[in-house]
């Protein structure tokens, strides 16, 4: 299951890339954030987004203890989680 639900973001990466979506549309994988980090459970919202960026940069690298989220992170190059971020963030 997580890792089908990695591989739908990797390929959702893969389309942004492309260059296929809109500029207006949150960048790709942005809005699977939320289905794990809602305002109840897991919320990134004390974070900013250069933390945020931070942490999937040492998910990615193994830095950072993860059950998941260094398999997510690794299906985000540091340009797409800089996206990602500003746009959680509302920036
Ligand atoms: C399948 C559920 C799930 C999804 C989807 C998910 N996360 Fe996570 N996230 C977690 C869990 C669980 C942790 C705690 C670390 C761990 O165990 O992997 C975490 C931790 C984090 C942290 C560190 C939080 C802190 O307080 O230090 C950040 C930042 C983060 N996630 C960002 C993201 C971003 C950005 C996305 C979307 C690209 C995302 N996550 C998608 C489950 C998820």
């Amino acid at each position: 299951m997580l890792a089908v639900c990695a591989r739908v973001i990797a390929l959702a990466a893969t389309l942004a890339g492309t260059g296929a979506l809109a500029d207006s549309l949150p960048p790709a994988g942005a809005t699977s954030c939320s289905g794990c980090h809602s305002a109840q459970m897991l919320s990134l919202d004390a974070l900013s987004a250069s933390e945020i960026v931070r942490a999937l940069e040492e998910f990615r690298s193994g830095t950072r203890d993860a059950t998941l989220m260094d398999r997510i992170a690794s299906g985000f190059t540091e340009p797409e989680s800089v996206a990602i971020a500003a746009w959680l963030k509302g920036e």
